[in-house]
């Protein structure tokens, strides 16, 4: 729908003229916007026409996004006064766009084709954003990729989550955890194959998904990981693996991924090489011999190294040394 022009300016104007005066009697904390905004220009008041003069000619969008999280937030109970800008929160003050009756350069865009570079469109968002999740934002390889905010998230529709792919107000758990991992795929394919394999963790079942382990919005950890090693994130669900154990495994202890593949992987148990190879990367075969012409070694039968050593996360059988019992 495209928005209607002119008709609706002139009227606009007259009446934005005398409310300008009562806006800016009521907000003498202008400033608290300025430092919200960081070191920029100071705001000037007069250029902003609030949410419901941009209703005038885009009641479609407006009327879309006043059920959103945010069009809840900034509408109903703004917090600041960046949340009571509304609309122009965004897309910054719109008086110029306004009065030229909708030249789309007079006003702040997102996506591709906005002349905003991505930075400039993602500092809008971390106006409000830049703690919690995004502390570690900047730097981050999302960031430093030049991924934006709005290549993941969408916020003009009304959906749970606010992320692309999603659709409109669909709060199945299974649905969301599965409109995430969707996002991701977009860009990292290979991730989308290895979660079809045999051996996958449970993502297709909705039980487990990307941001699980990973915060795509940066983290202090090598590869997006939420946790400070990767054991400690396999840890937070797979509490029976955490040991202390009387006797341990070093290469668990130092880390799952030597021998698992979190995402999937077509041995059985995400494995990250057939049995014996696995193990056998580590470990000679000088006392094991599972060489072809002694196949029907029971060092090697059915390839199975746990068939005896069925510990091999650790044990704490009293004589468990060998990973036995
Ligand atoms: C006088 C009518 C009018 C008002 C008021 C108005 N706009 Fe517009 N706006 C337009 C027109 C016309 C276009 C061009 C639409 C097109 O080409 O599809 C436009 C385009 C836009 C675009 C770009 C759309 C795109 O497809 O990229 C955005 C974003 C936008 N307006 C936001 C706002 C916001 C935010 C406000 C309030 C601060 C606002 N507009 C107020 C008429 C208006
Ligand atoms: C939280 C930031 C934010 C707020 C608040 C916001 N927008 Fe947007 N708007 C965006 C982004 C980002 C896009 C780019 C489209 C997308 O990402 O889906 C957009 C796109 C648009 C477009 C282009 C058409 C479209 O839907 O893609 C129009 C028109 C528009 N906004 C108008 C408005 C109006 C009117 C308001 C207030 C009622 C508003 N926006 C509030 C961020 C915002
Ligand atoms: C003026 C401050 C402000 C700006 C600017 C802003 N946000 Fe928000 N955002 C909020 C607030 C407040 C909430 C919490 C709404 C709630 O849940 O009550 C929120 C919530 C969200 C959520 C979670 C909502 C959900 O449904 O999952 C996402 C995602 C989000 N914002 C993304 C963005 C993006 C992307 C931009 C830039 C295009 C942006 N925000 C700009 C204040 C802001
Ligand atoms: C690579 C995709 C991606 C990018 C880029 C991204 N996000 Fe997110 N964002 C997500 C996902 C996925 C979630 C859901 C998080 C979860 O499941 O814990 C989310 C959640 C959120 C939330 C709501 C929950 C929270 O953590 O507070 C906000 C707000 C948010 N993002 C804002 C932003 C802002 C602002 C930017 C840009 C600086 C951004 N996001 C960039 C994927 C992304
Ligand atoms: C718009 C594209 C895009 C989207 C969408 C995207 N990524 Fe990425 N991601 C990248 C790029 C580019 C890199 C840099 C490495 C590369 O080239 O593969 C990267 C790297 C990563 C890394 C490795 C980080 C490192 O430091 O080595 C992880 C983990 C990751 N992404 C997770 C995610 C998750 C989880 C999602 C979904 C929430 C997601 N990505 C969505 C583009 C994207
Ligand atoms: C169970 C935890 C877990 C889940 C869930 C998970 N990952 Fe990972 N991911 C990891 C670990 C651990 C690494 C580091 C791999 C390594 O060091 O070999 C990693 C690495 C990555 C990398 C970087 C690979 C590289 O070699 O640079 C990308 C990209 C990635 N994951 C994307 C995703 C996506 C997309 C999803 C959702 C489908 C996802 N991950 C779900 C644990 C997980
Ligand atoms: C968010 C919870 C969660 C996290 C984090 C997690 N897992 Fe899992 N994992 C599961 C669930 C659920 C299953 C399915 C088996 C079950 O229901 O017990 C599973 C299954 C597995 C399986 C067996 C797969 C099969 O095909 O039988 C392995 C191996 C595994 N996880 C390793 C890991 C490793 C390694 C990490 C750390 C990189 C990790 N998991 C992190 C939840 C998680
Ligand atoms: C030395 C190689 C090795 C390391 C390192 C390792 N695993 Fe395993 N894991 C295996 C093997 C082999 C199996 C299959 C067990 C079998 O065949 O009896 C397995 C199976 C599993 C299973 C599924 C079966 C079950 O017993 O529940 C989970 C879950 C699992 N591992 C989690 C982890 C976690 C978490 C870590 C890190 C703390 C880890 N593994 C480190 C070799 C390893
Ligand atoms: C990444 C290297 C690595 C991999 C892979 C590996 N191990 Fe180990 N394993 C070790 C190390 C290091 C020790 C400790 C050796 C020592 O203390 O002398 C060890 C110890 C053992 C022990 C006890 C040996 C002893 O002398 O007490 C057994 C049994 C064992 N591993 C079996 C396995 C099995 C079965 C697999 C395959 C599922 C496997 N290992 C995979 C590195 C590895
Ligand atoms: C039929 C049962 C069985 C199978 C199958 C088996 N082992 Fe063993 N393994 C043993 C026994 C028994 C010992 C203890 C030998 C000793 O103490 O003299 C042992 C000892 C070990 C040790 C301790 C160091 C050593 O050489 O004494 C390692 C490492 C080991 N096995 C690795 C493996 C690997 C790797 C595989 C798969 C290729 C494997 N085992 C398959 C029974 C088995």
């Amino acid at each position: 729908m495209r928005p209607k022009r002119n008709g609706a300016i002139t009227a606009l104007l007259a009446c934005l003229s005398s409310a300008t005066v009562v806006v800016m009697f009521t907000t003498g904390e202008s400033k608290a916007v300025g430092s919200a905004t960081g070191p920029q220009q100071a705001v000037d008041e007069s250029q902003y026409i609030g949410s419901e003069a941009c209703q005038t000619c885009h009641d479609a969008s407006f009327q879309s996004w006043k059920n959103t999280a945010m069009g809840k937030a900034f509408l109903d109970h703004p917090k600041t006064q960046l949340e009571r800008k509304g609309c122009e929160a965004c897309h910054g003050p719109g008086r110029a766009h306004l009065e030229s009756g909708g030249d789309v350069t007079a006003i702040k865009r997102f996506g591709e084709k906005a002349p905003l570079s991505v930075p400039e469109q993602n500092e809008l968002c971390l106006q409000c954003h830049e703690k919690g999740a995004r502390l570690f934002w900047d730097g981050s390889t999302h960031e430093s990729r030049g991924v934006a905010c709005v290549t993941c998230h969408q916020v003009m529709q009304p959906n749970i989550p606010s992320l692309r792919f999603a659709e409109p107000l669909t709060g199945n758990r299974q649905f969301v955890k599965q409109t995430k991992m969707e996002v991701c795929f977009q860009c990292h394919p290979l991730r989308r194959a290895q979660v079809q394999r045999s051996a996958h963790m449970p993502f297709r079942e909705g039980k487990v998904t990307c941001t699980d382990c990973h915060n795509p919005h940066g983290t202090p950890n090598p590869k997006l990981l939420i946790e400070s090693t990767v054991n400690e994130g396999c840890y937070k669900c797979h509490a029976e693996r955490r040991g202390p154990f009387l006797w341990e495994h070093p290469p668990v202890l130092e880390n799952c991924m030597n021998c698992h593949e979190a995402h999937g992987s077509s041995r059985p148990q995400l494995l990250k090489a057939a049995m014996p190879r696995l193990c056998q990367q580590c470990h000679i075969e000088a006392r094991h011999p599972t060489t072809p012409q002694l196949a029907t070694t029971r060092f090697a039968f059915n390839r199975g190294c746990t068939n005896c050593h069925s510990q091999v996360h650790g044990s704490n059988h009293p004589s468990g040394v060998r990973l036995h019992r």
